[in-house]
């Protein structure tokens, strides 16, 4: 069977704060998300929790096709992912092993309603476009810095 995720992936999805579901509803109007609640399940699927989305649960139920995007904000690299969603609720008997991974993120506090599952189709990697305009001065320790810098962050026990 096909590995659409690959540990890469994977690692990239942790260190990215936050994921952006895009959805379009029946006229092909799109909606764009940012979700907190997130994990790579396994080398086809990521899992999104449905805490506060209701426009994205009406769009997957209307038009399976979303698509979702990772960012390191820091290296800025990421990937996105192409894929058809299925919108699983508690009621369902497959929820019980999709939400696991989500609990413990969402704690008690944010109720998971139901979980986005995406069934990944593609894969395609977000380079911010330094790294091909410039591939002598541009690494990923040099784009670090300078996200450092534009955020205004400073590394815990470094001086920038
Ligand atoms: C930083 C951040 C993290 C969020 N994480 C989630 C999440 O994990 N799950 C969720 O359902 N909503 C999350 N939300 C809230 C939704 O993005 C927000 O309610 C949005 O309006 C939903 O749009 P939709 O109904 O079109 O999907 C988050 C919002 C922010 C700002």
């Amino acid at each position: 069977m096909e590995v659409i995720l690959n540990s890469s992936h994977k690692a990239m999805a942790e260190r990215s704060v936050l994921c952006w579901l895009a959805t379009a509803d029946e006229s092909g109007q799109p909606n764009v998300s940012p979700k907190e609640v997130f994990a790579v399940a396994d080398d086809k699927h990521i899992v999104v929790a449905n805490i506060a989305s209701p426009g994205s649960a009406k769009n997957i139920h209307i038009n399976s096709k979303v698509c979702l995007s990772f960012i390191d904000v820091f290296a800025q690299k990421g990937f996105k992912v192409f894929g058809v969603a299925s919108d699983v609720t508690p009621e369902a008997a497959e929820y019980f092993r999709w939400v696991e991974p989500l609990r413990m993120m969402a704690g008690d506090r944010f109720p998971i309603h139901s979980v986005f599952v995406v069934r990944a189709t593609a894969v395609e990697p977000i380079i911010a476009p330094s790294y091909r305009l410039y591939p002598s001065e541009t690494t990923e320790a040099s784009q670090v810095q300078a996200a450092l810098r534009t955020y205004g962050v400073r590394e815990v026990g470094g001086n920038v």
